[in-house]
């Protein structure tokens, strides 16, 4: 379990308004609308990712502060290669820049992190600043901070299944003891709460292919303010919203959440 500031859960379910064992333990969003707030504002598209980047730190801190135990931006996924490359070479000069610049953050919070997605197609300064920021937080005692990039989730479901295939033809596993956890526990969010609330900007009611399986039951909630646009304020929204939901998990109400 990590080290979450002190009194950090009773002072969020103040906030929120609720028990203090209806704070979510885990929250994924996906940063969506950069071009959108950019366009809106006669700017390139790039801009908006510029913008974009500058809003991460406040929530990642915030989040640390209300106690959450994982927090999972998406931030790239397998099919942002599909955008024009000059696109794509301003994201990933601004992943390489930001991973650099937000290490003190990491330090600063006391951060785990966590890559997911694959290495493979990533360009070497990104995966150095990866591997830097992973190493400056090995001894991390709090909140896991999670960054998808170059991330798909039937792509990390297919590795899982070839990892777990393997394992059975080596005789390692018999197909008999596969079930939920050998099959988590082969993605690339082993040992991670599921998310409790899925946060999409920007208004698209879609996953895009992010996290299929760990957003199982998640709570979604999408708001059609830009990612540029999402502050502090709008994440306590969310977290209102999720929790005034009544999350039954195929009981009836009053269920005790698990
Ligand atoms: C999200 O904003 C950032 C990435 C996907 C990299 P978009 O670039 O998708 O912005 P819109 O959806 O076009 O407005
Ligand atoms: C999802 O946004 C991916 C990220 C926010 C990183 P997209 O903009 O790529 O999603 P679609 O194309 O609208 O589904
Ligand atoms: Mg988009």
């Amino acid at each position: 379990m990590p080290l979450r500031p002190p009194n950090a859960i009773e002072k969020t379910a103040e906030l929120l308004g609720c028990d203090p064992d209806h704070v979510p333990r885990s929250v994924a969003i996906i940063m969506d609308g950069n071009g959108r707030w950019a366009k809106q504002r006669g700017m390139p598209r790039t801009a908006g990712h510029q913008e974009g980047a500058k809003r991460v730190r406040p929530i990642v801190t915030e989040a640390t502060r209300l106690g959450l135990e994982a927090l999972t931006l998406y931030s790239f996924s397998i099919e942002n290669w599909n955008r024009p490359p000059e696109e794509i070479a301003v994201l990933m000069n601004l992943y390489a820049e930001y991973l650099r610049q937000e290490r003190h953050t990491v330090v600063e919070n006391d951060l785990r992190f966590r890559h997911l997605g694959r290495r493979d197609g990533l360009p070497q300064e990104v995966l150095d600043e990866l591997d830097e920021t992973s190493r400056a937080a090995e001894n991390g005692q709090g909140m896991t901070l999670c960054l998808a990039l170059n991330y798909g989730s039937r792509v990390e479901m297919t590795d899982a299944v070839r990892t777990i295939g393997q394992q059975v033809a080596q005789g390692e596993l018999s197909p008999d003891d596969i079930d939920e956890t050998t099959f988590s526990n082969a993605l690339d969010t082993i040992g991670l709460p599921d998310p409790d609330l899925l946060i999409r900007t920007s208004g698209e009611m879609r996953l895009s292919n992010f996290l299929l399986w760990q957003l199982s039951y998640a709570e979604f909630y999408v708001t059609d303010v830009h990612w540029p646009d999402f502050h502090v304020d709008q994440l306590h929204e969310a977290l209102r919203a999720y929790v005034r939901r009544d999350r039954r998990f195929g009981g009836l109400s009053g269920t005790p959440k698990t």
